[in-house]
């Protein structure tokens, strides 16, 4: 299939057009949001969903999220409730995802079989007038090949997705890098945090909904173990060198990294600490961000995945994030990527 590539700069942009006509006519088109890029098509088409699937490579029975323009569009696809208004009035257009009940209009191939639904209303400009133009809503998993890292830029879209799709939208590179916090509304109004990402699990209990972490969200942490402790079946976001998690102050880190020179070993370093870890010759450091400055790592960390990759290291370290704000998302993607490898250091 031939792809073809379009520079967007503006929401007015008149190449938008021509993407949403793309949309309505069926066809798949890789479009910027806040979060990360998505692979877009009709929503409301069961063939289109199958043309996703195809595309990623991604087994049919893993939902897609159904991308809106303003929040009361989801009246047409969902039964909405007080607290899907509340999520909306204080996060959307916002990088928050909402699962609820579906109605009919949503074919079962776009939510994978499920009698539930997952909406989301974008704030990047590009995103939400594509959907706008589109006239109906853009169902839209992530831009990358199955198991791999999501794309944040358009070099990402293009390693993964060139002549599998019709259109490309390069919109620059994504705001924020993780993809957006999915929460379920359970039949009492609670919140069932699915996954975290910019809209923190503190956020929404400060706006005092009733919040409950999947377990699958931390899943895998061993408090203590200094075992390794693999679960493939939880790989995801995964480089194809063995990424590994370091649970421990910088020293520990240093002496456990010592003796792992020379293995074509890579470390992605908080920017503070780049001078200490620069003694171990050997090991290739990869800037994740300033510590406490998780905003930047979010943003930076699928791309540094995808780069340590073409480097072709065998092992790739990073330290543990903490699981408070921000961090959360970030322990959710790593501990995914490292298939629950973590060494208690
Ligand atoms: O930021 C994002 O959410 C990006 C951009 C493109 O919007 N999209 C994204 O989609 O990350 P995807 O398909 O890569 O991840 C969606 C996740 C999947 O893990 C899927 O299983 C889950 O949402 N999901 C979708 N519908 C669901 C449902 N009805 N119930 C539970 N989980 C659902
Ligand atoms: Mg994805």
């Amino acid at each position: 299939m031939e792809t073809k590539i379009l520079k967007v700069d503006s929401p007015s942009s008149p190449l938008l057009e021509d993407a949403a006509a793309v949309i309505r006519s069926g066809g798949l088109v890789v479009f910027p949001t806040e979060t990360v890029y998505g692979l877009g098509a009709d929503a409301l088409s069961s063939q289109a969903a199958k043309k996703i699937y195809a595309a990623k490579g991604r087994p049919s029975d893993n939902p897609l999220i159904i991308h809106i323009s303003s929040p009361d569009e989801a009246e047409a696809y969902t039964y909405t409730s007080d607290t899907y208004y509340k999520i909306a009035k204080l996060f959307m257009p916002g990088p928050i995802t909402v699962v609820m009940t579906a109605k009919d209009t949503v074919p079962l191939e776009t939510r994978g079989g499920l009698p539930t639904v997952a909406v989301r209303c974008p704030e990047n400009p590009i995103a939400n007038k594509l959907i706008a133009l589109s006239g109906r809503p853009i169902a839209a998993p992530s831009a990358n090949l199955s198991g791999s890292p999501s794309p944040t830029n358009v070099k990402h879209v293009i390693d993964d997705m060139m002549g599998r799709v019709d259109m490309i939208i390069d919109g620059g590179s994504s705001d924020f890098g993780l993809e957006s916090t999915i929460v379920k509304i359970e039949n009492d109004g609670s919140l069932v945090l699915l996954r975290p990402g910019k809209i923190t699990r503190e956020d929404l209990l400060a706006a005092s909904f009733d919040v409950k972490l999947a377990s699958a969200v931390t899943e895998g942490l061993r408090e203590g173990e200094t075992a390794i402790s693999p679960g493939m079946k939880y790989k995801h976001y995964a480089p194809r060198a063995t990424f590994v998690l370091l649970d421990g102050e910088k020293e520990k880190i240093f002496d456990f990294l010592g003796d792992k020179t020379g293995q074509n070993t890579a470390f992605f370093v908080y920017d503070e600490d780049e001078t200490y870890f620069s003694r171990l010759l050997g090991v290739t450091l990869y800037r994740l961000g300033p510590r406490l400055d998780e905003e930047s790592q979010a943003k930076r960390l699928f791309a540094l995945l995808r780069e340590a990759d073409e480097c072709g290291h065998s092992v790739i370290y990073a330290p543990l994030p903490r699981t408070e704000g921000i961090g959360l998302a970030l322990y959710n993607r790593m501990i995914r990527a490292a298939a629950h490898t973590i060494i208690k250091l």
